[in-house]
């Protein structure tokens, strides 16, 4: 691999203040498909794209992309989270999208050595990680509507914080029984970019009715749950933890897997199944609607305070985050970040 490395570092941001997704640091991995192969990966100086106006995924979206986090403790030690099975992932939505796969393996090797040489950008303060975002686009000069025969795969990182602004405060979220996001045959269970430009009118209109994100349902009934737009959904009802089954439209989230396994391995009873909204309210009627939480690489484990279902606002243990999100946010992030042992094989050292 091509490595050069810049000569005009960037002045970094103030770490305790970084939100989500604002910075992006020094360097880039690139690699070109091209001949019907891809090309040797190389790492540059973090910097603009030249692209023709007429590039296939400028105008028909023919691009995926990837989410999973870097990092570093106290003693300057560099981890990953399951970075084998994003790259799993990503082959599967280009399969899906008619784009080339990658060799997971050998991206991963690559992986280490760009966060390697921008290792000074992995924030060490708890809630902060180096969120790593692979992505691959079409980049055929083409406007017909086929499959292009060129692509870029490139690997961009950014340090960041909280994804909600608001932390670990409880989000108040909407259920959305107009506008769906995708139905059974769609492309809801890949990581397409397609997907987030279509939930954007839906979220723009919760946010101004003082909701943080919606919670779609089944695009066919618009009676089951099926997930929020960065995040994979849990309920526990009368301590029992429920999420929806992955029927092909929900995105299969690598966090909503190890929260199944650890919760497995923990003895505590969790079912992959069809959640309607009317057994949320029945539980409601019950008082056995005990917590319901969102799992995701951004989003971590985020407790919901409010579910806003027909214009009324159910109010879930009392807007503050119940026993077992807790545990699970405890577990999986002490695992991520080196403070309980990784039974399970997830995590990948750098260094
Ligand atoms: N669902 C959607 C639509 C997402 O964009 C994400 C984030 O990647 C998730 C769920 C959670 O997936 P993961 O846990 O792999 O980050
Ligand atoms: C992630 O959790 O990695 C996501 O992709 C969520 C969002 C920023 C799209």
């Amino acid at each position: 691999m091509k490595i050069t490395l810049t000569t005009q570092k960037k002045v970094k941001p103030d770490f305790t203040k970084l939100g989500f997704g604002k910075y992006f640091t020094d360097h880039m991995l690139v690699m070109d498909y091209k001949d019907g192969k891809w090309q040797e990966p190389e790492i540059l100086p973090y910097g603009d794209f030249s692209l023709d106006p007429s590039t296939c995924v400028l105008h028909y979206g023919q691009g995926i992309f990837e989410g999973l986090k870097a990092y570093k403790d106290a003693a300057g030690k560099i981890t990953m989270f399951r970075p084998y099975d994003n790259f799993k992932r990503m082959n599967k939505s280009a399969e899906r999208l008619c784009m080339p796969t990658i060799d997971g393996e050998e991206m991963v090797e690559n992986l280490k050595k760009l966060i390697l040489i921008d290792q000074d950008w992995i924030p060490t303060a708890p809630g902060t990680a180096l969120y790593i975002r692979p992505t691959m686009i079409a980049t055929d000069p083409m406007l017909g509507v086929h499959p292009g025969h060129q692509y870029r795969f490139f690997i961009i990182l950014s340090p960041v914080g909280s994804y909600y602004a608001s932390g670990l405060t409880p989000t108040k979220i909407m259920v959305e029984d107009k506008y769906v996001r995708a139905p059974l045959g769609g492309t809801g269970e890949a990581k397409c970019m397609g997907n987030y430009a279509a939930s954007l009118l839906a979220g723009d209109i919760a946010n101004k009715r003082g909701y943080e994100q919606v919670l779609w349902l089944d695009a066919k009934e618009k009676k089951y749950i099926e997930e929020v737009g960065a995040m994979n959904m849990f309920f526990v009802f009368d301590g029992v933890v429920k999420t929806p089954a992955l029927v092909g439209s929900i995105l299969p989230g690598i966090t909503r897997d190890s929260v199944i396994k650890v919760l497995k391995s923990e003895g505590i009873p969790v079912e992959e199944c069809r959640i309607s909204v009317d057994e949320i309210k029945e539980n409601v009627k019950k008082g056995t609607f005990n917590e319901a939480f969102g799992s995701g690489t951004a989003a971590v484990i985020s407790p919901v305070g409010v579910l806003g279902i027909d214009g009324e606002d159910v109010v879930i243990n009392n807007f503050e985050m119940g026993p077992i999100t807790s545990f699970l946010y405890d577990r999986i992030t002490g695992i991520q970040y080196g403070r309980y042992e990784d039974k399970f094989g997830w995590i990948v050292h750098v260094n």
